[in-house]
């Protein structure tokens, strides 16, 4: 009878780690879809890289939380916000993990061109 009742206990602790992990976790191709659809790529670039009308997102150090603060309220009025009517908390999660997917930039000394 112990057993059994250390089975659920044990299975209702796994089934609410994995509910909890489900809406965590971003969904990195669902990202990319939703970062084209609300236009990030048009100021950040396609690949987070940045340029004149927005900052590079690359290798971004803010953390989920305060990448989701700053998306729903832009200090500078350089970038307009998205609250959460536009893109829910887990949509904005799913962007953050396409995000992470962006490489690197490469050093000066690898770019042929600036070495010439
Ligand atoms: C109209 C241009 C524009 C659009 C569209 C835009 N941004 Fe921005 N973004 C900016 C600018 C400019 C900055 C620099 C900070 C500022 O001016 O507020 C910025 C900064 C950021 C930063 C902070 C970067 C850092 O590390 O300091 C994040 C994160 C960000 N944008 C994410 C997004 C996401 C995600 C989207 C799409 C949902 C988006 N932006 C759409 C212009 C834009």
């Amino acid at each position: 009878m112990k057993l059994f009742w250390m089975l659920l206990v044990w299975m209702s602790l796994t089934i609410a780690v994995s509910a909890f992990a489900q809406t965590k976790a971003g969904d990195a191709a669902n990202g990319r879809v939703l970062f084209v659809k609300n236009g990030c790529y048009q100021c950040h670039g396609y690949e987070g890289q940045g340029g004149t009308a927005g900052a590079r997102l690359a290798q971004t150090k803010l953390p989920l939380v305060a990448f989701t603060a700053f998306v729903r309220n832009p200090p500078s009025g350089g970038m307009p916000p998205y609250r959460a009517k536009v893109m829910s908390d887990q949509e904005l999660a799913d962007v953050y993990a396409h995000i992470k997917t962006f490489p690197e930039p490469k050093a000066a000394k690898d770019i042929p061109l600036l070495n010439n």
